[in-house]
């Protein structure tokens, strides 16, 4: 028994015993403190507490390090694959070539969705949110595959975990499709995991569609760089609404919703609206003085993070990917000017240096999606679609755990104290 496993911290009187990962800061195990104490801790935010044990993702804010089942996103990202990554997330290790063909296939073989969830689409205003679209469909979803509710069972959670990867990219492209009123198009399993979801976006019936390699390539990488991200908000949202045992629909479903947040998955659609605003570089000091105004709510979008505090790993994959996409496209964008000239002087400007805010994945994303050719409305549900790997892996992780508890935070309360109620016609 090593020093570390009987390292205890002592609370009042009491001690408790603190357990270390295999890498990052140890936590104490504060299960009893109520119990032997009367008191809760309080941490809005949860920014001291571990929630859950979990061997998917680490990460070291403080030195720029994301880590999935401890390799390095910036090895995934240039080197493997969407597919590879999501194997890798939901079964622990890499693939061989074969158990990744295996998987590839398995998952092309889920990308249809119930005939009669076109129907549902239509009931949706052609204005809708496509995020609004996405919480409605997957939530739906458990009223379409019955056969893999029953969460207990692990192979019925294997197979709702490969229809959701399946099918987000179908029904984040029929929710696009319906914004713009053209036709749906099906799946075609011969093409790629993300060749096939650019042709069901871009792609019209009436003519043949082909993938460009470099944007297929690209928006694998962006997958690649949303796929998981330890406990975020989302994350930790599917797996509380997981905890009280709901299906996996619902609990994705849940995910969608919290990602929507301008605080999270929104903010690479806020990102870009804010560059397109400030509109030339010119303009940028004026935007800096805003975000560091103590009066004014504006915030850089696309900076800052509550776990990195250093460069976020992910900005810069996504930053290399803006220009293959630009040169291979042949084309430009002011903005892409703007954020460079953005960043280099919020990195040189005392607030955001003292505070440590730096771009987070965010920043340069929206400028890619853009230039392929997506709304800004699509950026979010393309967020969700990738994360949806990792929320299934957390979902099913959490399952698993024999640990695991219904989440039920406590409160401090500072409302009033017991009073007797007073009738209508006495107050
Ligand atoms: N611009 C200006 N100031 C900022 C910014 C910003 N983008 N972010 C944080 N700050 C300031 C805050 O005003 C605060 O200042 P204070 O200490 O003087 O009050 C300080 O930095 C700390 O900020 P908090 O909000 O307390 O930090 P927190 O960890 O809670 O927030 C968050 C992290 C929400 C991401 C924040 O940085 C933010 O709002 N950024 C913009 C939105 C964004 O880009 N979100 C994407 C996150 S990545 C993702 O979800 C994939």
């Amino acid at each position: 028994m090593s020093d570390a496993d009987t390292q205890t911290m002592t609370i009042g009187d009491k001690q408790y015993p603190v357990r270390h990962g295999s890498v990052g800061p140890a936590v104490t195990d504060i299960r009893k403190l109520y119990a032997q104490t009367g008191m809760f801790t309080y941490d809005p935010g949860f920014t001291s507490t571990a929630s859950c044990e979990s061997t998917l993702t680490y990460i070291d804010g403080d030195e720029g390090v994301l880590l999935h089942r401890g390799y390095p996103i910036g090895q995934l990202a240039e080197q493997s694959s969407f597919m590879e990554v999501a194997y890798l997330l939901l079964n622990h290790e890499l693939p061989s070539a074969a158990e990744l063909d295996k998987f590839t296939y398995t998952i092309s073989r889920h990308t249809m969705l119930h005939e009669q969830l076109a129907q549902f689409y239509r009931g949706f205003r052609r204005d809708a949110h496509p995020m609004a679209i996405m919480c409605g469909v997957v939530g739906a979803l458990s009223a379409f595959y019955h056969d893999s509710t029953d969460i207990a069972d692990p192979h019925q959670r294997m197979i709702a975990s490969h229809r959701l990867i399946a099918k987000m990219p179908t029904i984040a492209a029929m929710a696009y499709k319906y914004s713009v009123g053209q036709p749906f198009l099906y799946p075609d399993n011969s093409l790629s995991y993300t060749g096939n979801f650019l042709r069901m976006t871009f792609g019209v019936p009436a003519e043949p569609y082909e993938v460009n390699p470099v944007v297929e390539r690209a928006l694998d990488r962006i997958f690649i760089l949303h796929a998981d991200h330890e406990q975020n908000a989302s994350t930790s949202t599917v797996r509380l609404a997981g905890s009280s045992g709901a299906n996996p629909f619902a609990c994705i479903a849940a995910g969608i919703a919290c990602l929507w947040g301008p605080a999270h998955g929104g903010a690479n659609e806020a990102a870009l609206n804010m560059l397109r605003e400030i509109g030339t570089p010119d303009r940028i000091p004026e935007y800096i003085a805003r975000a560091k105004d103590k009066n004014d709510p504006f915030r850089l979008m696309g900076f800052g993070h509550r776990v990195y505090k250093n460069y976020d790993p992910r900005a810069t994959v996504m930053q290399k990917t803006v220009r293959e996409v630009f040169d291979s496209l042949g084309v430009s964008d002011p903005v892409f000017e703007t954020a460079l000239q953005l960043e280099e002087i919020a990195l040189k400007d005392e607030y955001f240096a003292e505070k440590k805010l730096f771009p987070n994945v965010d920043f340069y994303s929206g400028v890619i999606l853009s230039a392929i050719g997506f709304p800004t409305t699509m950026f979010t549900a393309l967020f969700a679609l990738a994360r949806t790997v990792g929320w299934v892996a957390q979902w099913n992780e959490m399952i698993s755990d024999p640990e695991q508890k219904i989440g039920r935070p406590r409160q401090l309360y500072t409302g009033p104290t017991q009073r007797d109620y007073v009738p209508v016609g006495e107050r």
